[in-house]
């Protein structure tokens, strides 16, 4: 298989510049084949992300320029660029972060389904006009671009996610410094490759390659000279705290997506076929890699025995293999991932029973997965694990572990549940099996969740929707559909006198002269 050689593109120069020889190079390898080397990214330093930024800042103003519903045809031409090319861009996916094929064409699909949504946002971007207190006076608002964003995104959804932010932002008027994750560099260069030939200009979207310290270096920097107006960010809880506090130091608030102890309640009255299907899916599908992913499952006393147990037999027959074929789940997303996953098995004890497999760990000849599709050795594939018996301080319990392994708790009242499932202290998405209505309103009103699913897995988000969480899983910012406005643009209020004097508000203001004493009499209905 071909493999490329990437650097980061800045501004209007040629997109294929000679990496610098003194920079590290990042391979980006296929996980479900090590061997396959995807590309060879040239990284960058603290200064590349500054000198974007730069760039970015130049371009911002003449693309505030253009006429919003002008660059909305951008938008709806990277729509139609990502439709043309979904399958080889589902493709990259796939083999870049080893997501079953499936999974990555849903993946372009919400490409597309963002564009077509924003497309027609450019004939919008309504303001108000609004009443003044004063006569032959006017009042106005109007959504102004923040100016020059930084997108920093993660790699498990290396192409929808950065699409949530690209195109509103790119739509409001704002130039982008786009930073990918390392190991999902090709998919992001595709990506920005098909903006800048739908015609969005090369200086207004900056492609940033550089590890994760550089990249908060050239942040600081860049903040610090007034370069970048706002930070969008998807990854950890702990780099989010940190993005956090340095935006705070700037007076930013930065858009925050970071992980999830995604909580699936199956209760009393859950229809059992569907609740399996959807803890299977949302806890094992993706690997567990979402952030949407079901961490616990926190399952009724009276059906718990039953549930474990179809869902144990579920899992043992689920294909898992080559993301190329029909299977539940593929390899983890690189290396880092994998070990992450592996101190996460670490921390399975004696009080817990095992379930879902044959064995724990990586699968290969020494511990083999029955019906495993392909081969397990080339790849970075894991043993799925369901983990009964779960205490409220387990580690399984409180920490996101991203990765295939779940562990169920019990509940007897709802009020139980909903607290079992904000414990941990994140707060992204929640799901309830129940066919009671007020067990499911009940558990809504409860959960701190921002997303909260009703016979649905915890992942799986529709793109118009307000997408985020609260707590550990971010700052309540939202992104996708008209909510995500909200942070890529300001609003400016204009107010405009046209009566030739000077009219004071608060001061110069007409009043009423109301009779508060007044009662309805006798005839009207009123007391005699
Ligand atoms: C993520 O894992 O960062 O709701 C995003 C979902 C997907 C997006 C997940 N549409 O599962």
């Amino acid at each position: 298989m071909e493999s490329t050689t990437l650097s980061s593109v800045i501004g209007t120069g040629t997109r294929d510049a000679a990496p610098d020889p003194q920079g590290e190079v990042y391979r980006s390898r296929n996980p479900a084949h090590l061997d396959d080397v995807v590309a060879e990214v040239h990284l960058g330093g603290a200064s590349a992300l500054h000198s974007a930024a730069r760039a970015a800042r130049t371009a911002q103003r003449e693309w505030a320029r253009v006429p919003a519903p002008v660059r909305g045809r951008a938008v709806a031409e990277l729509g139609r660029l990502v439709e043309a090319n979904k399958d080889s861009l589902a493709r990259l996916v796939t083999r870049e972060i080893g997501k079953p094929y499936a999974e990555a064409l849903g993946e372009v699909q919400e490409i597309v389904d963002t564009c077509d949504f924003f497309l027609g946002e450019g004939r919008r971007l309504y303001g108000q006009t609004v009443p003044s207190e004063m006569p032959d006076k006017q009042l106005f608002t109007f959504r102004v671009p923040v100016g020059v964003v930084a997108v920093i995104t993660a790699g498990n959804f290396p192409v929808a996610v950065p699409s949530w932010y690209l195109v509103p932002a790119l739509l409001c008027g704002n130039a982008v410094v786009w930073k990918p994750a390392e190991y999902a560099a090709a998919a992001a260069r595709a990506v920005a490759e098909l903006a800048w030939r739908a015609g969005v200009p090369q200086g207004v979207l900056n492609l940033v390659h550089a590890d994760g310290e550089s990249t908060f270096g050239g942040l600081e920097s860049a903040l610090e000279d007034g370069l970048v107006d706002k930070v969008v960010f998807t990854g950890s809880t702990a780099v989010g705290s940190r993005v956090g506090e340095l935006c705070g130091r700037h007076r930013q608030s930065p858009c925050l997506e970071l992980g999830g102890k995604n909580p699936m309640v199956a209760a009393a009255a859950a229809d059992p076929d569907l609740a399996v299907e959807g803890a299977l899916f949302s806890g094992w599908g993706t690997a567990g890699q979402r952030c949407t992913s079901l961490g616990n499952l926190i399952v009724h006393r009276d059906v718990h025995e039953e549930f474990v147990g179809r869902l144990d037999q579920a899992l043992r027959a689920a294909a898992i293999g080559d993301p190329g074929g029909d299977v539940l789940y593929g390899p983890m997303l690189d290396e880092r991932f994998a070990a992450g996953f592996e101190s996460a098995l670490e921390t399975i004890a004696d009080h817990h029973e095992v379930l879902g497999s044959d064995a724990v760990g990586r699968i290969g000849s020494s511990a083999p997965r029955t019906g495993f599709r392909g081969d397990p050795e080339s790849g970075l594939y894991y043993h799925p694990v369901l983990l009964d018996g779960l205490r409220p301080d387990d580690h399984v319990f409180t920490h996101e572990t991203f990765g295939p392994i779940v562990g169920v708790s019990t509940f007897s009242d709802l009020d139980e549940a909903i607290e079992l499932g904000d414990a941990p202290g994140y707060g992204l998405s929640a799901a309830v099996y129940t066919s009671d209505p007020a067990t499911a309103f009940r558990f809504r009103q409860g959960t701190r969740a921002g997303m909260v699913s009703v016979n649905n897995s915890t992942s799986g988000a529709e793109a118009h929707l307000p997408f985020g969480g609260n707590g550990r899983s971010g700052n309540g910012s939202r992104q996708s559909g008209i909510w995500v406005l909200d942070q890529f643009t300001r609003w400016q209020s204009l107010n405009w006198d046209f009566s030739g004097k000077l009219q004071k508000a608060q001061m110069d203001v007409d009043t009423i002269e109301p009779d508060r004493g007044y009662r309805l009499p006798p005839e009207l209905g009123g007391t005699p």
